[in-house]
């Protein structure tokens, strides 16, 4: 690739030092970095790391009369490849949707000719409320990429969509940015835009997420590696879309997303117990990795070495399979969806589960490519109509992507 330069402009944001972290893999990337950062940006970075990290000028100020006859704002705008705003505050795309120009790195976004990629970061609420929805909606008219916001735990407590990605995800969206032609950088992306708005009003939709401890005495038990986050990630989304959402979780470290109802289940017993009761529903969503075998007894006491140096054996017994119960279930939802988590030949067993769970969907993934409890996933969806396969995406992405998938086809199934 030919030398590439971009404009990174820094608006306010606890998220503004993960911009720091971009500079240098941008760097060492090759792509040569100016800053811009506003005077919010500034009471989280300084413009001294940047410059450090940048080997570049850092401009902070409209009217540095020294810096316009070096370097006006409009020659600024126009002599970088590509403007990335990272993060990007509720204020300034507040800004940038009206068109307001009363600082540098905005009076640059309203000057330029050159593509435009925005990170948003903020609260959840934030992110959600109605005028940042409004605004996010107008920039992608206007042209501008947006890079969805992970869902997460937020600096001030909250979970939900809001959080910056990480540093390595952001740099794979501007160099694909940088790569292509096209303004349009998350073309590999599916369609999952902000339109997911309202899109399951008032649908019920049944998500099971985690792993499930069963127990082998009072002190031990069987599990998996498990995080949670995709299933959690999918509810989050549920909601945002305006389900009823039900989250049957298995034992995870993780806050409930605003709007979701949670029930924390430990055993698979349980979980299908739970599933069963919160029936019907319209879609069900099973994420959980449900422990296959359970302990034939719990042991009620704790297991003791006896000195002998015999191992106990540990006899277990098949669990009730959660999904395939729902798919043979007079309720069974009218959209019913597995996951798959497979090491290899992946497309070809999750084919396999389709037609041996009886469900409409399994989403599989790798997860010999991308390990349990990681950031992201890469999956394909198969169906009776075939496979669908996306690009390795934050969890949250894929989460809002079939959240999208499944807005789209529920109407034509009544
Ligand atoms: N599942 C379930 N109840 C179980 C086991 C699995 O509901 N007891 C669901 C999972 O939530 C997932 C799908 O079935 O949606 C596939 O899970 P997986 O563990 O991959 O399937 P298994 O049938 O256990 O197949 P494998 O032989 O690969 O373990």
């Amino acid at each position: 690739m030919q030398r590439k330069s971009i404009l990174l402009l820094i608006s306010g944001g606890i998220a503004a030092y993960k911009s720091a972290e971009l500079i240098r893999l941008l760097r060492k990337a090759g792509v040569g970095v100016t800053c811009v950062l506003t005077k919010g940006g500034a009471q989280f970075v300084t413009p001294l790391t940047l410059g450090a990290l940048s080997e570049n000028k850092v401009y902070t100020d409209l009217f540095d009369l020294k810096d316009e006859v070096e370097m006006g704002h409009i020659q600024l705008s126009r002599a970088t490849d590509m403007i990335i705003v990272c993060p990007a505050s509720a204020d300034i795309l507040a800004k940038m949707a009206a068109g307001i120009a009363d600082d540098l790195a905005t009076t640059i976004l309203l000057a330029t000719d050159k593509p435009v990629i925005v990170a948003p970061a903020m609260n959840v609420r934030m992110w959600q409320h109605a005028a940042t929805r409004r605004n996010v909606a107008q920039l992608r008219a206007d042209g501008v990429t947006i890079i969805e916001p992970d869902v997460g735990e937020m600096a001030c407590g909250e979970f939900g969509p809001g959080r910056l990605p990480e540093p390595a995800a952001l740099l794979t969206h501007v160099l694909a940015a940088l790569a292509g032609d096209s303004a349009d950088a998350l073309a590999g992306q599916p369609d999952f835009a902000d339109d997911n708005v309202d899109a399951l009003d008032g649908r019920h939709i049944l998500i099971t997420a985690g792993p499930t401890h069963e127990a082998i005495d009072p002190v031990r038990y069987i599990a998996n590696k498990s995080s949670g986050k995709q299933g959690f990630a999918i509810a989050a989304a549920a909601a945002d879309a305006g389900a009823n959402v039900t989250l049957v979780a298995g034992p995870v470290n993780l806050p409930t997303p605003p709007g979701v109802t949670r029930i924390d289940v430990t055993s698979a017993r349980e979980m299908a117990a739970t599933v069963e009761k919160a029936l019907p529903a319209d879609v069900a969503i099973m994420v959980a990795a449900v422990a296959d075998w359970r302990a034939a007894a719990i042991a009620p006491t704790k297991i003791k070495k006896d000195g002998s140096g015999i191992i106990p054996p540990l006899p277990l017994t098949q669990n009730p399979d959660i999904l395939a119960g729902l798919a043979s279930s007079p309720q069974r939802p009218g959209l019913l969806i597995g996951f798959a988590a497979e090491t290899d030949n992946v497309i070809a067993h999750a084919q396999a589960k389709l037609a041996r769970k009886g469900c409409d969907w399994i989403i599989a993934n790798d997860v010999a490519a991308d390990p349990m409890g990681g950031e992201v996933n890469r999956v394909h969806i198969i169906t009776a109509n075939g496979v669908e396969s996306w690009d390795r995406l934050s969890k949250s992405a894929v989460a809002r992507a079939i959240i999208a998938k499944i807005a789209e086809i529920l109407p034509g199934m009544e």
